[in-house]
């Protein structure tokens, strides 16, 4: 059994906002913001479905398959446009696709459970799964609330997997679940999110440092060997404190939150567009994928590029 990577897409909404917007309406810094979370701007607007739909019409574009050629896709969304009927089902609508859809809600691991959940697809015999991360955040935060508003943002991310018996560029994943921790990062029905900020830091090093050295020992490889660290997008902070545990040096990780923040779910894909578009991704290269989110969830996977 074996997947590959055949294509991806992104898309953020074009309304850019800076740290020294913010500063205008709730009492923060671009310095302050910048210094304790490496974000400088992030981009604000769409919803879910809109941005799902760009992200993925993009990596079927880019994979050179047709809306018809998908078999399943599967909706990593946070913030989906409405309760129901599933987001996924309206972008399915929406590009034309003729197979099952559903959304998956796993806060910023989410685009990581999906590949999962993608791969287990491939399995049972489809060929081709779209996977998007797709996230509207902004609509769910409290814009006079400094804790939350600084770092979540919205934006989204697809990739098209496909069944190869020969090439295999997933080699393992370890997820996993804590509802005990649900209140650390919450948002209710009608509400906004809620953030233990610190707390959150202090969980997100630990199960991201777990799950990494856990699935890299699974791959059969060590972080000596990684030539890439594509991790989710929360706070630079957190990737730098995990890469020291890791024996990861920042040079070999992504880091495109300066210019996104927090998107949770659409934050891997974006931050592999990026090292794409800057050559950092070759052919036999080794990679860490690795999310953590509200739950708290987690999810690291070993990744070898087949392409
Ligand atoms: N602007 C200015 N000052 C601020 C801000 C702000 N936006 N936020 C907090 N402060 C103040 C605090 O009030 C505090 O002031 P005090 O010393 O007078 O009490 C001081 O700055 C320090 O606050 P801390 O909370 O200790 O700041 P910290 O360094 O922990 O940074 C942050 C806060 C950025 C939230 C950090 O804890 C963090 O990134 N945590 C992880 C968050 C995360 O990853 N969330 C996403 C999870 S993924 C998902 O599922 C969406």
């Amino acid at each position: 059994m074996g997947a590959r990577f055949i294509g991806w897409g992104t898309a953020v909404p074009d309304r850019v906002v800076t740290n020294d917007e913010l500063s205008l309406t709730m009492e923060t810094s671009d310095t302050w913001i910048q210094e304790r979370t490496g974000i400088r701007e992030r981009r604000i607007g769409g919803t879910a479905k809109s941005l799902g739909v760009l992200a993925g019409r993009a990596a079927l574009d880019d994979a050179g398959v047709r809306a018809e050629d998908i078999d399943f896709l599967v909706l990593a969304t946070t913030t989906p446009d409405r309760i129901t009927p599933s987001t996924s089902a309206l972008i399915a609508h929406e590009l034309g696709l003729d197979c099952p859809a559903m959304d998956l809600n796993a806060a910023c691991s989410g685009f990581m459970y999906a590949v999962r959940t993608a791969y287990g697809l491939l399995e049972t015999g489809n060929k081709r799964i779209l996977v998007i991360g797709a996230e509207n955040l902004s609509r769910w935060v409290d814009w006079t609330d400094r804790n939350t508003a600084v770092l979540l943002a919205d934006g989204a991310g697809a990739t098209v997997l496909e069944y190869d018996p020969s090439e295999n560029d997933l080699l393992s994943f370890v997820l996993g679940a804590d509802g005990a921790d649900a209140d650390l990062l919450t948002c209710e029905h009608g509400g906004f999110f809620t953030m233990d900020g610190k707390e959150v830091f202090r969980r997100a090093v630990r199960v991201v440092v777990d799950s990494a050295q856990k699935a890299l020992e699974m791959a059969g490889i060590t972080a000596a060997d990684l030539s890439l660290i594509i991790p989710h997008q929360a706070n630079v902070r957190i990737i730098q404190a995990a890469c020291q545990r890791l024996g990861i040096e920042m040079e070999r990780a992504v880091v495109v939150l300066d210019r996104y923040g927090n998107t949770s779910s659409a934050s891997i894909p974006l931050a592999f567009a990026d090292a794409r578009a800057n050559d950092r991704v070759h052919k036999g290269d080794y990679a860490l994928l690795t999310g953590f989110g509200a739950g708290m969830t987690w999810a690291s996977a070993v990744v070898r590029w087949s392409r």
